[in-house]
C-alpha cells in the first residue's frame, strides 16, 4: 500500500500542525474542519488554519509551494474527497462521541484499502474502534502526534489485533521515512506511553505551583530546562497543547484508568483552569493561557 495523499480532519492546533508537517515532505493534504456557525464562507475554519500556518513565525512552510500542497475545506461539503486520499487522520476534540459520529461517516465514503488514525491523547483504541464496523476496525490505527508535530520527534503507534497487518507497517514506514518520526509501537492503554508519564508530571507540577503559590515563570524556570525538559516548563506547556483541552483529557483518563491508578489521584483540573475557559484563556491558540492570567490580573492561580 503506498500513501500519496493525506486527510486530516481538524484544523486546530494538532491537525494544523500535522497539515504543515506532511505537506513540507511533499504529500498533497486536504484539510478539513467543521462549518462555523453563522459564518458565510463555510470553508472558513480551514482556511483560516491554512492562513495562519502561512504567516506562522517561525514559517510552518519550509519549501516554497508546500503550502500549496494543503486544501482547506469543510468537512460537510467535502467528505466524498476521502476517497481521494490512502490516509485519513482525525485531529478533532478529544471526545469519543464526537470522534465516533465522524469514524461513521468516514467510514460511509474511504476507500476499502485506505487506512484511517486517531491522533487521541489519552482514548484507548478499543474504545475508540468499539461498534464501529469491523471493516473499519480491520484499517483503525492510532498515530499520535506530540505539539508541534513538526519538532517532535516522538510519534506513537497502536494497533490491534484485527488491523491489516500491511496498514501498519504502510504507516509506520511512511511516518519514519517520509515525516521523520521516531515511531514507537504501544499497548492499548489510557495515555498510551508518553502522556500516562507526562501528565502525571503535568498535573503533579501544576498543582503544587498552584498551591504554594509560585509564579509560573518561576515554576517553569525550574520544571523546564533545569529537569531537562524543553524550555516551556510546565505552565507554557500548558498554553502551547491548550487549556481547553484539560478537562477533556482527565476526564478520557479517569473513565478508562483501573481503580487505584496513581494517576487518577493528580487527574482533576485545577479550579482556575475552569475560570480561564470561561474567560477564554484557552492558550496560545486563543488570547493566552496562565501567562497572559498573570500578565492580566497579577497571577491570581486559587
Ligand atoms: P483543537 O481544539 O485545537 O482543534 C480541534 C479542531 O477540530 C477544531 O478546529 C474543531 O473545530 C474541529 N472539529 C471538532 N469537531 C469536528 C468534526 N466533527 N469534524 C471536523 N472538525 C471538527 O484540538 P487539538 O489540541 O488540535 O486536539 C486535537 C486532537 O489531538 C485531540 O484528540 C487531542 O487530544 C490530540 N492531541 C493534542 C495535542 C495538543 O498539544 N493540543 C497533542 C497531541 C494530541
Amino acid at each position: 500500500m503506498e500513501i500519496r495523499k493525506v486527510a486530516v480532519i481538524g484544523a486546530g492546533v494538532m491537525g494544523a500542525g500535522i497539515a504543515a508537517h506532511l505537506a513540507n515532505a511533499g504529500v498533497p493534504v486536504l484539510l478539513l474542519d467543521i462549518v462555523p456557525e453563522g459564518a458565510e464562507d463555510r470553508d472558513a475554519l480551514a482556511k483560516g488554519a491554512l492562513e495562519r500556518l502561512r504567516k506562522a513565525k517561525p514559517a510552518a512552510f519550509m519549501h516554497r509551494g508546500a503550502a500549496r500542497l494543503v486544501t482547506p475545506g469543510n468537512v460537510e461539503d467535502h467528505l466524498e474527497r476521502l476517497a481521494e486520499c490512502d490516509w485519513i487522520i482525525e485531529a478533532v476534540v478529544e471526545r469519543l462521541d464526537v470522534k465516533q459520529a465522524l469514524y461513521r461517516r468516514i467510514e460511509a465514503v474511504r476507500r476499502p484499502d485506505a487506512v484511517v488514525s486517531s491522533n487521541t491523547s489519552t482514548i484507548p483504541r478499543a474504545r475508540l474502534v468499539a461498534g464501529l464496523p469491523e471493516p473499519f476496525a480491520a484499517s483503525f490505527l492510532i498515530t499520535h502526534f506530540f505539539n508541534p508535530p513538526r519538532y517532535m520527534r516522538l510519534l506513537e503507534l497502536v494497533a490491534g489485533p484485527e488491523v491489516r497487518p500491511e496498514a501498519v507497517e504502510a504507516v509506520a514506514a511512511f511516518c519514519d521515512r517520509r515525516l521523520g518520526k521516531g515511531v514507537v509501537r504501544c499497548k492499548d492503554t489510557p495515555g498510551f506511553i508518553a502522556n500516562r508519564i507526562g501528565i502525571f508530571w503535568m498535573q503533579t507540577a501544576l498543582a503544587a505551583a498552584i498551591e504554594q503559590g509560585v509564579p509560573v515563570e518561576e515554576a517553569d524556570a525550574v520544571l523546564g530546562r533545569p529537569l531537562g525538559i524543553p524550555k516551556t516548563g510546565v505552565f507554557g506547556l500548558a498554553d502551547l497543547v491548550g487549556i481547553d483541552l484539560m478537562p477533556h483529557l482527565m476526564e478520557s483518563l479517569l473513565a478508562t484508568l483501573p481503580p487505584g491508578d496513581p494517576l487518577r489521584a493528580v487527574a482533576e483540573v485545577p479550579p482556575v483552569v475552569a475560570r480561564m475557559i470561561a474567560e477564554g484563556y484557552t492558550g496560545r491558540k486563543g488570547k493566552g493561557g496562565f501567562y497572559r492570567l498573570r500578565r492580566d490580573d497579577g497571577g491570581r492561580l486559587k
